[in-house]
């Protein structure tokens, strides 16, 4: 793509059936580098077809966001059916047509003579899928039949790709091609060269592929891998709080524990010297009782004399009042009570 639009200078180029925008972002790609002035239109339904499969929106959004910022000044994405596009298009107006639509003979046919007026006098078509020969493929047989009497060139790598002029008069880079396309020698070397850059860009293709697959896997493990720090982080990070908690803990309990024994000591001091206090009261108690049984023997042996005294009193009284004395001056004690009571 890039050789020919080089070759070819087109001003204006269309693609029908673009897809996720393969060979179309080539064109375009090579029509920037290139500098060219030349209005470029990929037409499609994006909804797909029997052979390139039906597939949904993210296709085309996908392709006009990357499509967008890149090409948006010289290319359009037309969504549309062919048929239905066709008339948006001056006649004369296309330098370089890519056809690859649904690839039935009748299909190709049918995008090669509907769109052939619109071909400028020297334009060049591109026929996708030239090679193709499986299920209802028929682009190789209508390659076959439009490429008989014109000028043109097939590659054969890949799906293979028909190079067709429909005029006669072309820059002489593309005239050469065409011309290396009628001879053995000469279009087996040019096919051979276009078939290993296709493959260094397919390798270049698969590596890029590769490495951002590797690029998002490696950002997956390594977000895995910061989530799981994270993780571990945070579990660290609340074992120290419950360590330090305990910690805490602990020394509230051997605090706690160191005032309950202080508390405890004290008590039992206070307990002690009570008992102390309390022995030295029994003592003192003691003391004081044996000092009243001390009292109480004085006192009761002072009791016992009495009671000897005044039983040996009592024995004189009896005496003295059984006495002859006694009873001769009764009547001296009676005068002396009488006088007394009379004086009074
Ligand atoms: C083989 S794919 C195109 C591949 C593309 N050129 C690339 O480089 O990958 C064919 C595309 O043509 C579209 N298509 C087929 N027939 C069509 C029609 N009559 N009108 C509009 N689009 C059509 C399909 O939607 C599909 O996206």
């Amino acid at each position: 793509m890039f050789w020919l639009i080089d070759a070819l200078r087109p001003h204006r180029f269309v693609e029908l059936g673009t897809h996720a925008g393969a060979s179309y972002c080539a064109a375009c790609q090579a029509i920037e580098l290139l500098g060219l002035h030349c209005s470029c239109y990929a037409i499609d339904t994006w909804k797909g077809d029997e052979h390139a499969g039906y597939y949904d929106e993210k296709v085309y959004h996908d392709l006009a966001a990357y499509h967008a910022p890149k090409y948006a000044a010289f290319s359009r994405l037309v969504r549309s059916t062919f048929d239905a596009a066709v008339d948006h298009f001056e006649d004369a107006s296309i330098d370089l047509l890519h056809i690859d639509g649904l690839h039935t003979y009748d299909a190709v046919r049918h995008d090669f003579e509907t769109w052939r007026p619109k071909l400028t006098q020297n334009a060049v078509v591109l026929f996708h899928d030239t090679n193709v020969r499986e299920r209802d493929f028929a682009v190789s047989r209508f390659w076959g039949e439009v490429s008989a009497d014109r000028p043109h060139f097939e590659f054969l790598h890949g799906h293979g790709l028909g190079v067709l002029g429909v005029g006669d008069n072309y820059p002489k880079a593309v005239a050469s091609l065409f011309a290396a396309g009628e001879e053995e020698h000469g279009r087996g070397a040019i096919r051979a060269a276009f078939a290993h850059l296709g493959q260094v860009v397919a390798h270049f293709s698969d590596t890029a592929h590769a490495t951002r697959r590797t690029e998002a896997t490696f950002v997956l493990t390594r977000e895995e891998w910061h989530r799981q720090m994270e993780q571990r982080g945070s579990q660290i990070t609340a074992l120290l709080a419950e360590r330090d908690q305990l910690a805490a803990r602990g020394r509230e309990r051997e605090v706690q524990s160191a005032l309950d024994r202080k508390e405890w000591q004290l008590q039992i001091e206070g307990r002690d010297a009570k008992i102390l206090q309390a022995n030295a009261q029994v003592i003192e108690k003691a003391e004081e009782i044996q000092v009243l049984k001390e009292k109480l023997s004085v006192a009761v042996a002072d009791r016992e004399n009495a009671r000897s005294e005044e039983k040996r009193l009592h024995e004189i009284l009896g005496a003295v009042y059984s006495s002859t004395s006694w009873r001769v001056t009764a009547p001296l004690r009676a005068a002396k009570r009488l006088l007394t009571t009379l004086g009074k």
